[in-house]
Order: structure tokens, then C-alpha cells, then sequence
């Protein structure tokens, strides 16, 4: 294998995407609670055998410690803090930095956006006195204070009344395949565990662990609206937004940025990255088993719409870049598309039957929206307009 990767839309395959409501033996779930109390369960045992492996459990202790909080941050916008989470389990110690926004202004309780962050949270804001990353888990190069403040866009989600929680990914699990060892996975594993041939304990789920630990520490907060939390994440990290809400209830929605291969695009579509490609490239991320599907995907009992449809019924939104073709737009289109058929279980009716739309022209459905920036792979104040105005349109809270 190992081919250059197909950009022709006439190559892309016309494979049919899996059915989302018909159970393997025989049989259509028909309702809301078959879909809560049967199919929803097969589904998600699938993607933990097949894709992303289990989530670590809870560890014995949980405890924040409140580092440093400034009112005023962000030109008076913003309530900073700077939280560690710390972890314990079976006499091992594990911890996470949390940088916190709430905004200055509000009345009543906020809602909250939670993502991750690839290269720390210092490198998330220009602030010069936010602390760099402890050296305990900072390997490799420091990234630039503020080097991807445009991903985040802070001041203005504060300045919309929002909440803002984040954290790094290598605080969860370094992003490299002998990264195992220094994970979180290290509270519940001994080291002879910790190789890189122990697939079952993914990066993937433990990046999600991390989303549903910063959402343990949102909901410490009375000031947060707890049935108002929406999961954010771009590229791998969006993967792990799709994976997080699947699994953590307590997401009121999720965002999907630019999430392509296992995220939000169908693997049975040949269109930009692979399962060939990622299990290759990338093995830390998924269980071992993904691997016999490369080349074979059609034989996979699920493909990604199974996944945003485990979000059901909170809404989800599916973003592309027009120049982001290696996450393959087209198919992440048809992914949300297909999933409102579980969507319309639960009285939503998705994005409908909308076509393929054009660039910067966002599809709010109902519960579930999609739309194409115009630009390339990133997050940029753009997405962030579309996202507010995707949550708006999709919560309680205006
Ligand atoms: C690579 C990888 C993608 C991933 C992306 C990212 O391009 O192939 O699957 O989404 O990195 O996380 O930026």
C-alpha cells in the first residue's frame, strides 16, 4: 500500500455508508430509547475495540490547586486561573494544568467551552505572566508565548459571555508513540504496561479523559452553567472532542474543527488521509486491531457518522477548511448529513437533505450543523463567529 494520497472526487469510492439503526443480527432500532438503551451501546463497544480503546477510570483522588487567579485579565474582559489538577491512584501521582476564563461581566451562570491545546497553554495567549509549562512535563521545545493565541480567541468568547477552559495534550499523554510511559495511563499501569505495543491505552482516550477531568473542574464553579459545557477541538484534538462526548454525558454539544481521518470523515471514503495512512503514522492513537481495516474498510461495522450519531440528541458541529483536503471536507459533510438519521429518533431533523454547501455558507440544521471555511487547516476567529453562532442557535442560553 502506502499510496499517494487521492484528491479526485470521482476516485473517492462510492462506498455506502453502514447503516446507523440496523443491528448486526437483524433487526431496526426504531425509537429513542432502543437507540439510548441497545444500539447506542453496541455502537460505542465497537469504536472502543475497533478505534479509540476504553477511557482510563476514575483515579482514587482528585484535587485542584488554585495556582494564581487575576481578575482584569484580558484588558479587564476576564477572571483568570491557573488550576492543577492533581491525580492520584494506588500510591501514583499524575497532574494536569488547567488555564481557566471566566467572563468579567455576567449575569447569571456562563456557559462554558472545554478543548484541549497542542503545544501548552502559555502558547494559547500573548498574557506575559500566564506560567510556561512545568519542565516535568514540558520535553522538547518550548513552544513561543501566544504562538497559537489565533486558535483560541479568548477575549472574544469571554467578551460573548463564555467560559473558557483548557489544557495541554502532552499533559495527558505526549504525543509520540513511546508516550505511553509518561501518560496518565501511568496511575492504573505498571511500567512493563507502558510500552508502545500496549495499544489498548490510547492517546486518544486519554485526551479525552482530560476533557471530562477539565469538566469535573468547570462544574466546581457554581458561576458555570453545567447543562451548557460544549466540547471544542481541531484536527487530533477534534477526533478527541468527537470521542469525549460520545462518552461524557454531561457535554451539553460538540464541535468538531477540521477532525478528517477517524474524526468526523468516513474511512470507507478514498479521499486525502487513510486508515492505511494514520494506523502507520500515527499507531499511539487507536488499538491495534484498527489496523487489519486498512484496505478493508468496508468491512468495519461502523464508519464515522456512528460516531457523531453517539452524540445524540445533543447537537453537534461539524467543521471543514476548503483547503484542509486531507481531512477530506466532501466526506465530513456527509458524515453529519447521515447522522440526522438518528437525530430524527429524537424529534431533530439534522441537517436534512442540504447538499454539499458552499464556502463560509454554514448549514445549521437542527441539532446538527456543518460548514467549510474558506482557508486551511487551523482555527482562526472565523470558525470561532460560526461556533458561538452554532451554540446560540443549539442551546438554551442566548
Ligand atoms: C496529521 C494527521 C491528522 C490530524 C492532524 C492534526 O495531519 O494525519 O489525522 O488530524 O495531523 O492533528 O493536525
Amino acid at each position: 500500500m502506502n499510496q499517494d494520497p487521492n484528491y479526485e472526487e470521482a476516485k473517492a469510492g462510492n462506498l455506502p455508508l453502514p447503516p446507523l439503526l440496523e443491528r448486526p443480527q437483524g433487526g431496526l432500532v426504531t425509537t429513542a430509547t432502543e437507540w439510548n438503551n441497545i444500539r447506542r451501546r453496541e455502537i460505542r463497544s465497537y469504536f472502543v475495540r475497533l478505534m479509540y480503546g476504553e477511557l482510563p477510570p476514575r483515579p482514587e483522588t482528585i484535587r485542584f490547586e488554585l495556582r494564581r487567579e487575576r481578575s482584569g485579565a484580558l484588558d479587564g474582559a476576564a477572571l483568570r486561573r491557573e488550576v492543577r489538577i492533581h491525580l492520584g491512584n494506588r500510591g501514583r501521582e499524575h497532574f494536569i494544568d488547567a488555564l481557566w476564563y471566566l467572563p468579567t461581566r455576567n449575569a447569571g451562570k456562563v456557559p462554558a467551552i472545554v478543548g484541549l491545546n497542542f503545544k501548552g497553554n502559555h502558547a494559547c495567549s500573548h498574557e506575559p505572566d500566564l506560567l510556561l509549562p512545568d519542565p516535568a512535563h514540558a520535553r522538547g521545545p518550548v513552544a513561543a508565548r501566544g504562538e497559537q493565541e489565533h486558535r483560541w480567541c479568548f477575549k472574544s468568547l469571554v467578551e460573548n459571555g463564555f467560559s473558557v477552559i483548557t489544557a495541554a495534550r502532552e499533559d495527558l499523554f505526549p504525543d509520540r508513540a513511546d508516550g505511553r510511559a509518561e501518560s496518565v495511563w501511568r496511575l492504573f499501569h505498571h511500567e512493563a504496561e507502558l510500552t508502545p505495543a500496549n495499544r489498548d491505552l490510547t492517546a486518544i482516550s486519554a485526551w479525552s479523559y482530560g476533557i471530562t477531568l477539565l469538566v469535573d473542574l468547570l462544574l466546581s464553579d457554581p458561576a458555570i452553567d453545567g447543562t451548557n459545557i460544549w466540547v471544542h477541538g481541531h484536527s487530533r484534538l477534534g477526533k478527541t472532542a468527537l470521542w469525549a462526548a460520545a462518552n461524557d454525558l454531561r457535554l451539553a454539544g460538540a464541535i468538531s474543527n477540521d477532525s478528517g481521518c477517524c474524526g468526523a470523515a468516513p474511512s470507507r471514503r478514498n479521499f486525502g488521509e487513510t486508515l492505511e495512512t494514520i494506523t502507520r503514522v500515527f499507531p499511539w492513537w487507536f488499538t491495534e486491531r484498527l489496523d487489519a481495516y486498512a484496505g478493508r474498510e468496508a468491512e468495519l461495522p461502523f464508519d464515522q457518522h456512528h460516531l457523531l450519531a453517539l452524540v445524540t440528541p445533543r447537537p453537534v458541529l461539524v467543521a471543514s477548511a476548503t483547503e484542509d483536503l486531507w481531512a477530506d471536507p466532501r466526506g465530513e459533510f456527509l458524515s453529519a448529513r447521515a447522522a440526522g438519521e438518528v437525530y430524527r429518533l429524537f424529534g431533530s431533523n439534522g441537517i436534512g437533505d442540504a447538499e454539499f454547501p458552499p464556502p463560509d455558507q454554514p448549514v445549521f440544521g437542527d441539532a446538527v450543523g456543518y460548514y467549510r471555511r474558506t482557508g486551511k487547516h487551523d482555527v482562526t476567529p472565523a470558525d470561532w463567529e460560526f461556533v458561538m453562532r452554532f451554540i446560540r442557535r443549539n442551546s438554551m442560553w442566548k
